[in-house]
């Protein structure tokens, strides 16, 4: 098998480290430098249960079963790498601050104890025990202590070790131009107008995995880029902030960098990258509401990223009815948690031919099913 990646992204970098681990032939592609796209702007939660509506309980299922696979993939990691990247149990506070919040709270949590997490309701005052910046207006809260969150940027750098380390190959500043299928089979890819011979490619280019020249039409997985502005404060003895607040419309993460990240903006704007004054702003004030202390705190950076958002906001991970052709895409908000499962299940898949119950129903034939 000589396999092809197209994009390191952490969804890309990850897979290929294991299926190098494997013992398998593997390049990465990667246009510009790898792990700089939407892996580099998130902010690093693993928050599955913080994150879930009232929405697909397979959806929920898929994240939680990677955030319980994220110990062995980090130990996977350090003895790969001597690296080690630290899984950080922060816990998460959803707090409200009216009656419309805690209303709406109120039903997220009777949700979640439906079914079956482990949540805990706080009052405002017990909300700010345990975190005493949250603003006095809090009115009540729910309590999340096992969600977690990690350093993503750190975790890319590993990856990328990790990957070179155990045999693959990666190319960056190369773009994947074209993937040559004849019949139902790869052959192969372009780059820079050359031809390159591989009879497995994997499509983990993120928001970009639509652009991809080949693919026939119906193949072409159906992921645009969904805009995030976020925004890096530098902690310090002003705003000593422990736990993740997710707020309405806007999270704040204090990172063991000694960043406080403050997301996120969920925007359409196409594949624009350009940070701008109402959004910022926006975040900045609610972040602000929230936690009243982040006021005087240095701003570090502003980052934009472009989540790869499928149409129905789940990831494409699976095989497609051209032998040899895999995607690995559409993760959204959630790639950074969703990494383990992604990279543990696809690489079992394509190198033992062994597909894992959990991955039913995320693959690109959901979208394509009408019509073979
Ligand atoms: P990317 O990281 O975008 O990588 C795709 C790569 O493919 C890029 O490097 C690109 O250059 C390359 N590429 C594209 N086309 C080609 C080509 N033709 N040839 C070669 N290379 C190509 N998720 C969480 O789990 N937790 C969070 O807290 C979180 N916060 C987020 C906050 C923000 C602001 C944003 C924007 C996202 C957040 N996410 C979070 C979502 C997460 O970042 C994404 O789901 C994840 O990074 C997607 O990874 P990826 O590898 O698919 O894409
Ligand atoms: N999961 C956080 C975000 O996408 O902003």
């Amino acid at each position: 098998m000589n396999i092809a990646i197209i994009g390191g992204g952490i969804i890309g970098l990850s897979v290929g480290w294991q299926l190098a681990k494997k013992g398998l032939k593997v390049a990465i592609y990667e246009r510009s430098k790898a792990g700089q796209g939407a892996s580099h702007a998130a902010a690093g939660m693993l928050a599955p249960q913080a994150e879930m509506g009232f929405e697909d309980i397979e959806m929920f299922n898929l994240c939680r079963k990677s955030l319980e696979m994220y110990p062995k993939f980090v130990d996977e990691l350090y003895s790969d790498t001597g690296i080690k990247v630290e899984v950080e149990k922060t816990g998460c506070i959803l707090p409200g601050f009216d009656r419309d919040d805690t209303e709406r709270l109120r039903r997220l949590f009777d949700f979640r104890e439906k079914v079956g997490l482990d949540v805990i309701w706080l009052t405002g005052s017990e909300a700010r025990e345990i975190e005493p910046f949250l603003s006095p207006r809090c009115t009540g809260a729910i309590w999340i202590y096992d969600d977690a969150q990690i350093n993503n940027r750190l975790l890319l750098n590993v990856l990328k070790k990790a990957f070179v380390i155990c045999g693959g190959k990666l190319f960056e500043d190369h773009e994947v131009e074209n993937i040559n299928i004849e019949g139902k089979n790869i052959k192969g890819i372009y780059v820079h107008g050359s031809f390159l011979n591989y009879d497995t490619v994997i499509v983990a280019a993120g928001s970009w995995s639509k652009q991809i020249n080949g693919i026939p039409e119906y193949l072409q997985p159906p992921v645009r880029p969904v805009k995030g502005q976020i925004i890096s404060l530098r902690l310090n003895e002003t705003c000593r902030i422990t736990k993740v607040v997710r707020a309405p419309d806007v999270y704040l993460l204090p990172k063991s960098d000694g960043r406080l990240v403050i997301g996120a903006s969920v925007e359409e704007m196409g594949y624009d990258l350009n940070p701008t004054a109402g959004e910022i702003y926006r975040l900045l004030e609610r972040g602000w509401q929230a936690v009243p202390a982040i006021y005087d705190l240095p701003i570090e950076s502003i980052d934009v990223g472009l989540r790869p958002g499928s149409r129905d906001h789940m990831p494409i991970i699976g095989n497609s009815d051209v032998n040899g052709l895999y995607f690995a895409s559409g993760h959204y908000r959630n790639g950074i948690l969703l990494t383990p499962v992604t990279a543990f299940e696809l690489s079992e898949w394509i190198s033992a031919g062994i597909k894992s119950e959990i991955l039913n129903g995320f693959g690109i034939q959901r979208f394509y099913k009408e019509t073979v």
